[in-house]
Order: structure tokens, then sequence, then C-alpha cells
């Protein structure tokens, strides 16, 4: 098999949410683009920061990938069980805006590792040696670094209190059947400043300050596991009205595994992948799931936020970001214990790609708002009214103008952490000359909806997103 059939192995499917007018589509509407035929390493976690550049790790204990490290730098790690002296790059910084890359001097294994991006811009690691770990930026800006293999507890980053494990029954409770159906948990930073963890297939809500669970929700139905190394997929759904009372917030949790998945394979055994989505309320007083089938059956599928509150699934075992445009990047997979190029019926994936959603597509140019102000990069506070000044070269309709704030999260094995959606509430538009028009939107009330940090600012008409602005949302 080529290596152009392993590319049609990444099919995408659609969730529409905020325009409510369809469940599931295919996404063969949009097109694909071929960026970059060796970016040298199968990238396993990507993030974007706000200088558009990507960050792409792989771990580094798989042998050469196809890079060396820069200035002649060299890696001494007697433990490391393929390369005990390494020159090679296992990371790489890309430029979103020239296409270009460069490998980056990271000396530490980030294999399976999780990550975020502080408020201060900063990309921060582990703060502990864990695997399989999720990880959630908090109100306060600390980050909760949650589970991972063996590890039943979570910690804070930075740490202000010793010894800083707290012991968390449900990460050992969910460890069940002999198979750790527990790690990379779903983690999702609830409106009521209360953190969900999604394990195996049950969740909980956590009171973090307090230390203690404050709602145990009920099982999915079916009762297979849907986290890794099950591998499904989670998002929390757009956050709308975020300026009312009560925000509703809803959980998505797509594919996984059938029972007994992981015990089977490694008897080279394989069950079918499921084909089940659950959707529940996270914040009703009587949580129900609700299920729903999607046409194609999936594992390790990443499920990215678009702007315009739609949900791309895009399925195959790579990782796969938004960036500010609106297109989504795809890159790494690897079937191997090694990196192998030749005589594998699926090599190792160097290359990288972009996923062009059908808003993308010029037909839609004539609708496309452009934002003009506020600046790219400039300082929004909690609850400020801030005018978005946009242009339009067709007529605008006036009930179809959103804005909406995006979270650049920490892609990895199949779930996006820390990625986060919010519609802004805005007002009546005020019609400009020469296709400009105003419109005042509010932004979040506080951290707890949107913790502190950059975001990427869309304008969406008609179901069409702007590019996106990066903002810059602080407390006063
Ligand atoms: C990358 O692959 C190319 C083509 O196979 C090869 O010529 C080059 O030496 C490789 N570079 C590294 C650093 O492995
Ligand atoms: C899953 O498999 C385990 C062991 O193979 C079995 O004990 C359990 O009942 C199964 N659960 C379901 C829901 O089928
Ligand atoms: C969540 O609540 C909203 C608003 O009440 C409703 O439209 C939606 O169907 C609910 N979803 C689930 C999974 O119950
Ligand atoms: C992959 O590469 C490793 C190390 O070079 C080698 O030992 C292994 O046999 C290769 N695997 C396959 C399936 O070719």
């Amino acid at each position: 098999m080529s290596k152009t059939s392993v590319l049609s192995f990444l099919l995408c499917i659609l969730l529409c949410f905020i325009s409510q007018q369809c469940m599931f589509t295919s996404a063969a509407q949009g097109s694909w683009a071929l960026l970059q035929e060796n970016i040298g390493i199968a990238a396993m976690h990507m993030q974007l920061l706000n200088n558009d550049r990507v960050i792409m790790f792989d771990r580094t204990d798989f042998g050469p990938p196809n890079l060396s490290l820069p200035n002649g730098n060299c890696r001494n790690d007697p433990n490391d069980r393929t390369l005990k002296v390494d020159c090679t790059a296992h990371s790489i910084e890309y430029n979103v805006l020239s296409n270009t890359f460069r490998a980056l001097t990271v000396q530490t294994d980030v294999w399976c590792s999780s990550g975020a991006v502080m408020a201060n811009g900063m990309p921060n690691g582990l703060a502990a040696a864990r695997w399989y770990a999720s990880d959630h930026i908090l109100p306060d800006g600390r980050m909760i670094i949650v589970g991972g293999r063996r590890q039943f507890n979570y910690e804070f980053y930075p740490k202000n209190t010793a010894p800083g494990l707290f012991s968390l029954p449900f990460s050992s409770e969910t460890n069940d059947r002999g198979v750790e159906n527990n790690l990379y948990p779903f983690v999702h930073l609830n409106v009521d400043g209360n953190v969900f963890i999604f394990a195996n297939n049950r969740a909980i809500l956590l009171d973090y300050v307090n230390k203690v669970v404050v709602k145990t929700y009920p099982m999915i139905p079916g009762a297979e596991a849907r986290s890794y190394p099950s591998t499904g997929s989670s998002v929390l759904l757009p956050l709308k009205n975020i300026q009312a009372p009560n925000v509703h917030a809803e959980v998505l949790i797509c594919g996984g595994g059938a029972n007994g998945s992981y015990t089977q394979s490694l008897k080279k055994k394989f069950l079918p992948a499921l084909e089940t989505c659950a959707r529940i309320n996270i914040t009703d007083p009587n949580p129900r799931w609700v299920m729903e089938t999607m046409p194609l059956r999936r594992v390790m599928g990443d499920m990215i936020l678009l702007p315009d509150g739609s949900v791309l699934i895009i399925n195959g075992a790579a990782s796969a970001g938004l960036v500010r445009d609106g297109r989504v990047l795809v890159a790494g997979s690897n079937p191997h214990a090694y990196y192998n190029f030749t005589g594998v019926l699926y090599p190792t994936e160097l290359r990288l790609e972009a996923f062009s959603p059908e808003y993308l597509n010029p037909t839609f140019d004539n609708i496309r708002p452009t934002i003009v102000a506020p600046v790219n990069q400039g300082i929004l506070y909690y609850g400020q009214k801030q005018k978005v000044r946009f242009s339009c070269p067709g007529p605008v309709i006036q009930n179809q103008v959103e804005v909406a704030l995006v979270a650049p999260p920490f892609v990895t094995h199949s779930f996006s952490q820390n990625q986060r959606l919010l519609v802004l509430g805005n007002n009546r538009i005020i019609v400009l000359r020469n296709n400009y028009y105003d419109v005042e939107a509010t932004m979040p009330p506080s951290p707890i909806l949107a913790p502190s940090g950059f975001y990427l600012m869309y304008m969406i008409h008609q179901g069409i997103p702007s590019q996106g602005i990066w903002i810059n949302l602080k407390g006063h």
C-alpha cells in the first residue's frame, strides 16, 4: 500500500452545534493540502503558540527520526533503549505563516506527556514523572495534572503546598478489568469552576479547591471504555450565552474500544471500534447521557472545535490542530515501535498536511468577514465591552453575526487538552461606510469561564468564520 492510501484513511466528519441544523455531516467538501513532505519527525503532540508557530514533539526512544539537532548538539542517555548517544531532533517548531520548520533542542523524552501554554504564553511540560496524564489550565492560572499510568492522584503546577499530591480514588476505580483504561482522562473545566474528569466509562466532578468529589455522573450506557488506550475522544461543546447567570456546559465523547479490545489486541485479535457518541449536560442537576451513532466506527480520532462552532472528527492515529486562518494541521502517525520508513505496510508518517474545512472555500468569500479591530495581540479584560470592527464584501445579515474565542489546545493521543470555544454575546451591528461594520462584544465575565491567556478571536457571519486574531485575555 502506498503512502497516498494511508492519507485517504484520514476521513472526517463534522458535528454542528451553533447552527443546530445538522448533527453529523461528512466533511468531504473540505480539501487536503500537503504542506511538507518530510518534517523529520512523527508529531505526537502539537501546541499552537500566539506567534503562529506550532511546537511539535515526538518521543525520543524510538530510534533516529529524519532530522538532526541544531548546531551539532547531541544527547547522552545510557538508559535509552535505542540511542545511547543521540544527535537527532525529536521536536520541531513549525512556522504557519511561512510554511517552514526548524529542529528544536529539547533534550528530554516527552513521550506520552501532557502540556499547556501558561497565561504568559510559555509552554510548560510536566510537573512530575507521569505518562499518559491530562492537564487543564485553572482559573487561578495554575495547571491541574490528573492521573497517568499508575498515578491515582492529581497535582498542580506550579506547586504552592507540599507534598502536592492529592489522592484520586476515581483514577484507580477506573483502572479495572486488568486494563488501564484510565489513561489520558478527558479533563474539562466546568463553568462552575469544578473540574470534570472522565476515564474509562465514567465521570466525576472534582472540587479541586476543597479536594472533594462533588458529583458522580452515571456510566455511559454500554459500559465500554472510551479513554486511552481505548482512545475515543472528547470535547467540551461551545459555551453559549456566557453572560447569563446559569451557563450550560455539555460534553461530547465519541468512539472508543469495544470491551476487551486492548487485551484481545495483544493476542492479535482486533475488535471493531465503537461507532457511538455520548453527550451529557454536565451542569444539569440530573444529568443523563444521550447516545448517537456516527456514520463510521472510529478509534484514535481527534476532535477539533472549529471556529464556526462545529466539531471536526478526524480519523486515523494522527495529531491535528486548528491554526489561526481556520485550517487544521494534521501530522504524525506511527504504527511501529521504531521509525520505519521502508519495507512496511504503513511507514512512519513524516508528512505535514492541512485540512481546509468547507468554510474556507472561495465561494464564500463574498460573505466572509475580516476583523479590522481590535489589533492582533491586543489585551482585553474580563467583562470588557469591546467594539469589534469588521469588513465584509457582500451584504451582512444582522442576526447571523457571532464573535467567538477559541483557546489553542495541546493536541495529543486523540484528546486536545484545554480546548475551549466561547460564543461571546454581541449587540446590534452599526453599519459604517464602505462595507465596514461595528459590533460590540462582551468578553467572558470571569476566568472560570475562560482562564486567562491567549485566545483566537473569530468573527462568524452566516456560518463563515473570519481569520482569527490573537487576543490576550486578562484580569484587571
Ligand atoms: C533523511 O532522509 C533522507 C532521505 O532518505 C536522507 O538523505 C537524510 O540523510 C536523512 N537525514 C537524517 C538526519 O536522518
Ligand atoms: C467486559 O469484559 C469483562 C472481562 O472480559 C467482563 O467481566 C465484563 O462483564 C464486560 N463488560 C461488559 C459491559 O460487557
Ligand atoms: C442539554 O441541554 C440543552 C438545553 O436544555 C438541550 O438542548 C440538550 O439536548 C441537552 N443535551 C443533553 C445531552 O441532554
Ligand atoms: C523497524 O525498525 C527497527 C529498527 O530499525 C527494526 O528493528 C524493525 O525490525 C523494523 N520493523 C519492521 C516491521 O520492519
